[in-house]
């Protein structure tokens, strides 16, 4: 049963992919023309906006439609609050995926006086991909009909607009965002779609002049960049990248099956646009748990933010996942990243781990494996493995190290160097062994800066031996890691 229906959603989502690929090997689809002419033809809009309840998230209970004034009241459209404009995107089965209800229930558990819309364009969005992709400039003019007669019918102001689109509805809500007379206040991008809009124009795709302000989440933007079901390049003012963007963590199949085993069945279909979905469910984590927001540092680049050397918060490096991201402009494009948990809710700690490798004789070793456990005020985490790329006699190495726990402040860690699963002779007839006298420790979160000691001046680290523990240091150490080998 249960491998029945995960095959199921596997060639739904491998007849997913294999569209894409064939998206992105034939030329790009001529646009349907418009027939329409001017936005005030009302006649022309073939996309439907479904006011949702906070009842029944589910279901399209009541419509809103432009040029009959009648419907936002019989609607119960609240003029004085806000309105989440939801836009989905491509779908192979012509239905609304179950993220839909996920999101609205969660907006308006957030935002209980909202108006949570949801815009209907199934028909368009379940043709051949590229056809679906060209059709993004008719939703987002349908769409901007939409808002531009709420604000003149209404006096709605679209400072309280805030459109979340998803896949192709991301690029939707930007040529939506780029056509109404006055600017939206905030477009979500959740991993807006790649292929066929990695190399558009500005206008015809997401772009920060679509709105006051854009966030987008980038969570699956894996391969070459034409085949990537997420856009790769930063086409926001913020731009997220959780885990790196290229894959989500549990998104493996062998996650997967054990999530079933343990879970049951029920989100299975969210198992399988696992990574591209993950970029709505960080949102709804957002939305959700408020007293745990996930932070996202600025970056130049992933690797370096695996050394763990953006974990800083001046000058705006850093800012919120999600919701209450705060509106920061960069000049260029910003990107950011963060490391999140496999299952809601996502946030993590983020720590750089700082150490300088004495020794007598020069050693460089590759790819080795240690475990740090970090002990704190309010809890424990141990054995949190990382692979140091190189080490090298005499220099200093950074890593990032996270862990969902949330420990308090750090007193005491400790570090221990592994053997290689791998048996090697090398290891067997030498024993290599680094001295080192302190960690420095910095927490991405608290943004706390830390200098932990050997207990005994100096800590003999040896791979494939027992722990060294490293206390915070009594008196305040030296800036340099040489010389200063007396403690009190
Ligand atoms: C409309 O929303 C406002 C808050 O924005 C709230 O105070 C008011 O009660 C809502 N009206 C109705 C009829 O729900
Ligand atoms: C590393 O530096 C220490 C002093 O800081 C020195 O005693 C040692 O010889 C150096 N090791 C090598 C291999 O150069
Ligand atoms: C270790 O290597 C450095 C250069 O990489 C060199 O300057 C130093 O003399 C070497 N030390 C020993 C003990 O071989
Ligand atoms: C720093 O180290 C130097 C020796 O390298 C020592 O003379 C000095 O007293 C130390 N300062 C502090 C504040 O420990």
């Amino acid at each position: 049963m249960a491998r029945g229906a995960l095959l199921a959603a596997l060639g739904l989502w491998i007849h997913y992919l294999a569209a894409l690929c064939t998206a992105t090997a034939t030329t790009q689809a001529t646009v349907p023309r418009s027939t329409i002419e001017t936005k005030r033809d009302f006649e022309g809009i073939q996309s439907k906006f479904s006011l949702r309840t906070a009842d029944e998230p589910d279901d399209d209970i009541c419509y809103l439609v432009p040029g009959q004034e009648d419907t936002m009241a019989r609607c119960n459209f609240n003029h004085t609050s806000k309105t989440f404009v939801v836009i989905h995107g491509w779908t192979v089965t012509g239905m609304y995926e179950s993220w839909v209800p996920k999101l609205v229930d969660a907006l308006y558990k957030r935002e209980p006086d909202s108006n949570v819309v949801v815009v209907d364009w199934l028909s368009r969005a379940q043709q051949h991909y590229p056809v679906s992709a060209a059709y993004t400039k008719l939703v987002g003019k349908d769409v901007a009909i939409f808002i531009d007669w709420m604000e003149e019918q209404f006096n709605y102001p679209l400072d309280n607009l805030h459109l979340l689109g998803y896949s192709l509805g991301a690029h939707a809500a930007g040529i939506a965002g780029s056509l109404t007379k006055t600017k939206i206040n905030r477009i979500t991008g959740l991993d807006p779609a790649g292929p066929n809009f990695e190399y558009a124009e500005a206008t015809t795709r997401l772009s920060p002049d679509d709105a006051d302000f854009v966030d987008v989440l980038h969570t699956y933007t894996r391969g070459s960049p034409d085949r990537s079901i997420g856009i790769q390049k930063p086409v926001g003012h913020i731009d997220i990248y959780p885990n790196g963007g290229g894959f989500q963590p549990g998104c493996n199949l062998g996650e997967a099956l054990r999530l079933i085993a343990e879970k049951g069945l029920a989100d299975v279909d969210q198992l399988v646009k696992c990574s591209h979905e993950r970029s709505i469910h960080l949102f709804i984590d957002s939305l959700l748990y408020e007293d745990k927001p996930s932070l996202a540092y600025r970056c130049n680049t992933k690797e370096t933010f695996e050394k763990g050397l953006c974990l800083s918060c001046r000058k705006n490096r850093c800012n919120n996942l999600g919701y209450t991201v705060n509106k920061v402009r960069a000049k260029r494009n910003s990107k950011m990243y963060l490391k999140t948990r496999s299952q809601m809710p996502y946030k993590v700690f983020h720590y750089q781990v700082k150490v300088h490798f004495f020794g007598k004789v020069n050693v460089t070793k590759t790819n080795q494996p240690f475990l740090v456990s970090l002990y704190g005020t309010a809890d424990e985490s141990k054995n949190i493995a990382l692979i140091l790329p190189e080490i090298s006699t005499n220099k200093t190495y950074s890593s990032l190290v996270y862990t969902e726990i949330n420990i308090g402040d750090l007193l005491m860690l400790t570090l221990q160097w592994e053997k290689e699963s791998i048996f090697s002779w090398s290891d067997w007839w030498t024993s290599y062994a680094f001295d080192i006298q302190r960690v420095r420790v910095k927490a991405g979160e608290t943004q706390k800066k830390m200098v932990f000691c050997s207990r005994d001046g100096i800590s003999h680290l040896t791979k494939g031996k027992e722990a060294v523990v490293f206390v915070k240091c009594t008196a305040k150490p030296n800036n340099t890691d040489t010389g200063d080998q007396s403690r009190p």
